[in-house]
């Protein structure tokens, strides 16, 4: 194997995604491994942290080996083995940190905490160059955030929820319309095929703000099920998806193109679970196409939601700005991004 090739592992556990990648020289994917356990948080609605961790515990060993297996390498040829630190949930963290820790002893390879935020922004970088300064459009069932970005490794967010996430909001939604969790992709496939006919708010907040909020739009279709329940009325489920998705896309897509513009930037990265979204994807590109100074970066589904390849992209760069973690590194679920700017 040749001395200038880096090979990174990265490890995530955030939530309830049990991953493993190799990345080579931080762009290219070797291997990328996911055991989602979605089928069994499905009957509780949502995700159970407990027995997220022990699904981790199961899983974390076996998934480890496949991805070395596939990436065809040994331990030795590991430049560093980077994982997710936080945010998230706190048991499911541990599971990784520790297999992380453990290897990295073992093995005698350098350790990379990662920030889940900045692996979702980099799985961007697993398909082109990241042109300086850009805007993430970071949008998961944890976090909905605009990250402004001067160079590589410095994170500055400029616009976060101060309430419900995008993702939160749609399988909140959806669980109101009784579909199953997650129910961001059930709401998206609805509203293609309904009309936005059922007036619901925009929460704009202070014309300078960047900042979103979603908990009233989603009390708001609540609202509109209970009330037209009571009526014995029936509403479309498709022209309330419909209804629904274009507020969320609506406030998300202007921010972002403001944000944008104002901060000069040259790309935009879309990050996150909801960037699978049909309808937020085809509203940024309608925005953003016309606009020759800005570059539209929209990663494939399998990169969008939470894996591990991601991690290693972000841990590659981490590892390049000389950022260490001690074997004494532990799961911080409130862990800050721009904790590594310089
Ligand atoms: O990034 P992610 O995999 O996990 C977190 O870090 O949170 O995001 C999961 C979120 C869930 O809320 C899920 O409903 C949402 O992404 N999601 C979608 C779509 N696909 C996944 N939301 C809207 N439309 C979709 N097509
Ligand atoms: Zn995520």
């Amino acid at each position: 194997m040749s001395e200038q090739n880096q090979w990174i592992m990265g490890i995530e556990t955030s939530c309830d995604e049990t991953a493993v990648a190799i990345v080579k020289n931080g762009k290219e994917i070797v291997s990328n491994i996911v055991s989602s356990q979605i089928e069994s948080h499905k009957r509780f609605g949502g995700v159970v942290p407990e027995i997220a961790s022990r699904h981790h515990v199961e899983q974390m060993t076996i998934v480890i080996e496949e991805a070395m297996k596939e990436a065809d390498i040994t331990f030795s040829d590991l430049t560093a083995i980077a994982v997710t630190e936080g945010p998230g949930l706190v048991g499911a963290l541990l599971v990784g940190v520790n297999a992380a820790k453990a290897l990295a002893f073992a093995h005698n390879i350098p350790l990379v905490g990662v920030h889940h935020i900045a692996g979702h922004i980099y799985a961007n970088r697993l398909l082109t160059e990241m042109k300086f300064p850009l805007l993430s459009l970071v949008v998961s069932g944890g976090h909905t955030e605009l990250v402004y970005m001067k160079e590589h490794g410095h994170f500055e967010v400029i616009g976060e929820t101060r309430d419900d996430a995008a993702g939160e909001a749609y399988d909140k939604v959806a669980r109101t319309l009784n579909l199953p969790y997650p129910g961001g992709p059930h709401i998206d496939r609805l509203a293609q095929l309904g009309e936005p006919t059922i007036p619901l708010p925009r929460a704009w907040l202070e014309e300078d703000s960047y900042d979103f909020s979603f908990s009233g739009l989603k009390s708001a279709v609540i609202n509109t099920v209970h009330n037209a329940e009571q009526r014995g009325e029936k509403i479309e489920p498709e022209a309330l998806a419909a209804s629904f998705q274009q507020s969320v896309i609506d406030v998300l897509v202007t921010k972002a193109a403001k944000a944008a513009k104002a901060y000069k930037v040259k790309q935009v990265l879309l990050a996150g679970g909801v960037a699978a979204n049909k309808g937020l994807r085809a509203a940024l590109q309608e925005t953003f196409e016309p606009l020759d100074e800005i570059e539209l970066v929209i990663p494939p589904l399998s990169l969008c939601t939470d894996n591990a390849a991601m991690i290693a992209a972000a841990g590659s760069i981490y590892y390049e700005k000389g950022i260490r973690s001690q074997l004494n590194l532990n799961a911080n679920p409130g862990l800050d991004i721009s904790i590594h700017n310089s």
